[in-house]
């Protein structure tokens, strides 16, 4: 297969995506002797095009996991892709306690759009909700591991035949999206918080530029004008961490996944 260019192209709201993402497509470009694209769509102005692909591209396509599956917010703008019959290596994070369908469903995305998945991976990054949940993540073993994917990825394009690439997941019609729930086992709504904002904010106006959904106020970014999908953006990347959580349901959730989930999650590479 002639590969003239590779794209990576990802939503990262905090950035462990991007980081995997980067990893496997520079290894694969570089393998390759292809030049490297990028496209990020984590902003909503990054939502606003796509790349022209062609059947000489090939394509690392990272997203989280959220509650299992690719995060809902996401899929109208997915459903716009054209692959044109670009390769595709479709990558998954997720925070630690498992990816369930997200793969699966990227993969079929993928695939219901013109792309050829042929490789991919599940990987771990440090949990959106917090600090300790895979902190850190991914470390220098994921990367290598990423860094397998890029390689083994490369071998793969130097044959003929693409097949559609078998990952673990429940087939569609897939598993409902996860639901956090309390001691009692009644499920706990957190789609309505959003996060507060202390009197350390000085205004520098950080979290209105990193907010995936494009929801906080520039005139006064304690305000959430649009919806909070609790990617973390917010509240990991400002620099006076002014941001945080009161809600009772989501810090019992995040206490629960921290304290659950305390093993090294897996990486997984399918090829
Ligand atoms: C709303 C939400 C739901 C999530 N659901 C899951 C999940 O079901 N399983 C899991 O292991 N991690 C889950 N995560 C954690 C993210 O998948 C993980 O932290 C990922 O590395 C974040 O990617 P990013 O750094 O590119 O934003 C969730 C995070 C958020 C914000």
């Amino acid at each position: 297969m002639n590969i003239r260019r590779v794209w990576i192209m990802y939503w990262s709201a905090t950035g462990t995506t991007e980081k995997i993402t980067r990893t496997v497509g520079g290894t694969l470009a570089e393998k390759l002797g292809a030049p490297l694209e990028v496209w990020d769509f984590t902003l909503p102005s990054g939502r606003q095009g796509q790349p022209d692909f062609r059947d000489t591209d090939a394509v690392v396509f990272g997203t989280p996991t959220y509650a299992g599956r690719v995060p809902n917010v996401l899929l109208k703008y997915l459903d716009t892709l054209a692959g044109n019959g670009a390769a595709a290596v479709p990558v998954v994070t997720y925070g630690n306690r498992d990816f369930d369908d997200s793969l699966i469903e990227l993969r079929d995305i993928l695939a219901d759009h013109g792309f050829r998945p042929f490789a991919a991976g599940a990987f771990v990054g440090e949990h959106s909700f917090s600090t300790v949940l895979a902190a850190g993540r991914p470390d220098a073993d994921d990367l290598a591991l990423a860094r397998t994917l890029g390689e083994r990825a490369a071998d793969r394009l130097a044959g003929d035949e693409l097949e559609l690439v078998a990952v673990d997941g429940t087939p569609k019609p897939y598993r409902g999206y996860y639901q956090p729930r309390d001691r009692k086992g009644t499920p706990v709504n957190i789609l309505k918080v959003k996060p507060l904002t202390s009197d350390a904010c000085d205004k520098c106006r950080v979290c209105v530029k990193v907010c995936p959904m494009g929801s906080i106020s520039p005139e006064d970014p304690s305000q959430y004008t649009g919806i909070c999908i609790k990617c973390g953006a917010c509240v990991k990347k400002c620099p006076k961490g002014a941001k945080y959580y009161d809600d009772a349901g989501y810090l019992y959730h995040k206490t629960e996944l921290e304290e659950g989930y305390k093993r090294r999650g897996e990486v997984k590479l399918y090829l």
